[in-house]
C-alpha cells in the first residue's frame, strides 16, 4: 500500500468528513471569491496538518474525536491556505500545487484579499463555536508565522543570517503551525495540559524537519508542484547555503555573498552557487540536521503506548523527510 494511504487508514472516515466541512467553511456569497475558493479546494495539498490534528486527537483519546477536532482541523487548513496565498505574493511565485498560484491568475491585489478572507474565516470558525482555547493556540501560530516571514525578509536584505537565526525563522514560519496542529488535536479532546505541551513540542520538532526538507527541494530539480531554485533569487539563505558560508574560505565566502547580493537574478551565476553549495556538502549537512529533528520527534512518540494512531504518526514523521513533494 502507498505510504500516504497507510498513514490515513486509521483516520479515513475523519478525513473524508473533514474535506466536506472544509469546503463549506470556505464558501462566500461574493461570486468572485467563491470562484477562487473553488479553485483552491479543487487543488488540495497533502493535507498533512489536518492529518496531524486527527491522529494526535485519536492517539490521546482512545481513538475518539469530536466536533472541536473537526473545527480545529478546518481552522488550521484555512490558515495554512491563507498563508500560502500570501506567501506566493511575498515570494513572487507563480506555481502552487502543480497549478498557477492565485497571484499568477488573479494578481497580487486579489491574492492579498483572498488570503485575508481565508484567515478571517478560520478565526471565525473558532469564535462562532466558542472554541476559545483552540483560538488561542491558532492565534499564537498566526502571530509567529508573520514574525517568521518578516524576520526572513529582514535577513534577506542584510544577508547576515546565522544558523541560529535560520532555525528561529523556520520554527516561527513553519514549525509553529505544525506544533499548533498537534497541540490543537490534543486540546480538542481535552487532554491534560502537560500532554498538550509535550505534543506541541513533538509538532515543533517535526515541523522544523519539514521546513528543512522544503528548503532542500529548492536545490533539486524534481517536479514538486511549485518552483525550485527560487530561494537564492529571492535572496533567501537557507541551511545548505549557510553551511557553505560557514565552511568556505574567506575568498569563496566573498564570492558567495556577492553572488547572492548582486547576481541573484543571473541564472548561470545562481547555478554556480548551487553547485558550490552541493560540492562543499551543504545538502548533506542539512539532511543530517533534518534527521536529528526527526529522531527527537520519534522519541516523544515513544512515550505513548502502541496504537494504530501512534504507528501512523511514526510513518508520518518518516514521510516528512522522505516525501517527494
Ligand atoms: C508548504 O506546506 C509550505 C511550507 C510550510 C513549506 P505543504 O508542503 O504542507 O503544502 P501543501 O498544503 O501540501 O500544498
Ligand atoms: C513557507 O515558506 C510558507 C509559510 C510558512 C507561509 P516558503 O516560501 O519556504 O514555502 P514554499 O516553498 O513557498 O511552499
Ligand atoms: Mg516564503
Ligand atoms: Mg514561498
Amino acid at each position: 500500500m502507498k505510504i500516504v494511504s497507510q498513514i490515513k487508514q486509521p483516520i479515513e472516515f475523519e478525513m473524508e468528513l473533514f474535506e466536506k466541512k472544509f469546503s463549506v467553511a470556505m464558501s462566500s456569497k461574493v461570486s468572485l471569491l467563491n470562484r477562487i475558493t473553488h479553485y483552491v479546494v479543487n487543488r488540495k495539498g497533502k493535507q498533512m496538518r489536518p492529518m496531524f490534528v486527527f491522529l494526535i486527537a485519536k492517539m490521546t483519546n482512545n481513538g475518539e474525536v469530536n466536533d472541536r477536532t473537526y473545527r480545529g482541523a478546518a481552522v488550521i487548513e484555512l490558515i495554512h491556505t491563507a498563508t500560502l496565498v500570501h506567501d506566493d505574493v511575498v515570494d513572487d511565485s507563480n506555481r502552487r500545487r502543480g497549478f498557477f498560484s492565485i497571484n499568477a491568475l488573479w494578481k497580487n491585489k486579489i491574492a492579498v484579499l483572498v488570503g485575508d478572507y481565508l484567515l478571517s474565516k478560520g478565526l471565525l470558525l473558532s469564535i462562532d463555536n466558542n472554541d476559545f482555547d483552540l483560538l488561542k493556540i491558532i492565534s499564537v501560530a498566526v502571530r509567529e508565522m508573520s514574525e517568521g516571514e518578516l524576520l526572513q525578509i529582514e535577513k534577506a536584505r542584510k544577508l547576515d543570517i546565522t544558523e541560529a537565526v535560520y532555525f528561529d525563522i523556520i520554527r516561527q514560519k513553519t514549525a509553529t503551525l505544525i506544533a499548533a496542529c498537534c497541540a490543537m488535536g490534543a486540546q480538542s479532546v481535552n487532554a491534560p495540559k502537560s500532554e498538550v505541551e509535550s505534543l506541541r513540542k513533538f509538532g515543533e520538532l517535526i515541523g522544523t524537519a519539514f521546513q528543512i526538507k522544503d528548503d532542500l527541494f529548492d536545490y533539486g530539480d524534481e517536479k514538486i508542484g511549485k518552483p525550485t531554485g527560487i530561494d537564492i533569487k529571492e535572496q533567501k539563505m537557507t541551511l545548505p547555503l549557510i553551511y557553505a558560508l560557514n565552511t568556505a574560505s574567506e575568498q569563496e565566502k566573498r564570492w558567495l555573498i556577492n553572488s547572492v547580493k548582486n547576481h541573484n537574478k543571473d541564472k548561470q551565476r545562481v547555478k554556480e552557487v548551487i553547485d558550490f553549495v552541493k560540492e562543499i556538502g551543504g545538502l548533506s549537512y542539512a539532511v543530517t540536521k533534518m534527521k536529528e529533528y526527526q529522531q527527537q520527534a520519534l522519541q516523544i512518540l515513544q512515550t505513548y503506548p502502541n496504537s494504530p494512531y501512534k504507528e501512523s504518526l511514526e510513518l508520518m514523521v518518516n514521510y516528512v523527510i522522505d516525501r517527494k513533494k
